[in-house]
């Protein structure tokens, strides 16, 4: 196992790369740890749970709601679950989002650490400490932000992650080379979803890299006064699609890239969107906006970047450098009408 430490305003987190989940002993004491998962992780590696208090909720963004955490809260008081607990959730971003806010509740705040188990868990979902649930139609309405003590990963829990589940969490990862990181972006541009699932060592340091990207921007901004608005890029429409179409959040973010791209195009002179969009479809992603204009804009009026009458977006200056623009909602509502095809 390799470990690297960041420190956050006041927690640190440590992160435990090229690791086994049979190692997890060496990282907390089994005997005062509750495991979170879903029904579909249980399913996939029953063995690692064997002997552990264990709670198992529903698989899918659509439990990633308060009876979810109603259910967690009930079962971590029968298992008697104190502040000398540490809860640890395995799955993807829905079980460590819906981790990460029952132990920041449950009795003002537990410790609490991820396995994540997907590779959007892995290189986006897991990081950063924004943990929540969404509330009807909107995304991540409620929620705290808590950092987890640890992240634990362990690849070979991708071997059994099915094919759309690679795509879905690429998504992220093209969003990370193309606000940060512009060698990162040839390098996506070079390989493909084989090469990283067949060559461990290339996925292990592509994971590393994200990791290092989402946490030295969480590490300077962990409140999002600043530039950790910078990762919302793809997401503003990303989280309106996603929720109304009920679309995979890679795909939602696909789309939300390809559209931002495109108002960096009217606004900034931004002059790459084939590149990205040709990224985006190599790795099986779409990038094609079809959705209701009228739908999207009454979700982006209740998204939490939206400030009075204006919603700052994120824009693409050029591949590698992403920046903060605010439109006021009346000139958003025209570009978001002029790139929305009938569906
Ligand atoms: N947990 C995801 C984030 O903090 O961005």
């Amino acid at each position: 196992m390799q470990k690297k430490t960041y420190s956050f305003s006041s927690s640190r987190t440590t992160c435990y790369f090229e690791a086994s989940f049979s190692q997890i002993n060496k990282v907390v004491e089994k005997e005062r740890c509750v495991f979170i998962t879903d029904q579909h992780v249980f399913d996939a590696h029953k063995r690692y749970f064997k002997g552990s208090k264990l709670i198992v909720i529903p698989a899918g963004e659509s439990y990633k709601n308060q009876p979810t955490i109603d259910q967690i809260i009930g079962q971590l008081i029968e298992y008697g679950a104190d502040r000398k607990t540490t809860i640890v959730g395995v799955g993807g971003g829905v079980v460590t989002d819906v981790t990460g806010y029952a132990a920041s509740v449950y009795m003002r705040g537990l410790p609490f650490g991820f396995i994540p188990t997907s590779v959007l868990g892995m290189v986006d979902a897991s990081i950063g400490g924004k943990n929540g649930i969404d509330v009807g139609h909107f995304k991540n309405m409620v929620g705290t932000i808590r950092q987890p003590k640890f992240l634990f990963y362990d690849t070979s829990l991708l071997q059994t992650l099915p094919p759309e589940e690679w795509v879905n969490g690429f998504a992220e990862v093209i969003k990370h080379a193309a606000i940060k990181d512009a060698s990162l972006f040839r390098d996506l541009e070079k390989n493909s979803i084989n090469y990283y699932k067949k060559n461990k060592k290339a996925l292990t340091a592509l994971i590393r890299k994200n990791v290092m990207i989402k946490s030295a921007v969480v590490t300077k901004d962990e409140f999002e006064g600043g530039d950790r608005k910078l990762l919302n890029f793809g997401h503003t429409l990303g989280h309106a699609v996603e929720n109304i179409y009920r679309l995979p959040h890679g795909h939602a973010i696909s789309i939300g890239i390809k559209a931002a791209c495109l108002i960096s195009e009217e606004l900034l002179d931004f002059k790459e969107t084939a590149r990205v969009t040709a990224l985006l479809e190599k790795y099986g992603l779409p990038t094609d906006l079809h959705a209701d204009p009228g739908k999207i804009m009454e979700l982006m009026r209740m998204d939490k970047k939206k400030t009075r009458d204006t919603m700052n977006y994120v824009l693409l200056d050029k591949i590698g450098k992403a920046v903060i623009k605010p439109i006021p909602m009346n000139q958003l509502e025209k570009l978001i009408y002029s790139i929305s095809r009938a569906r």
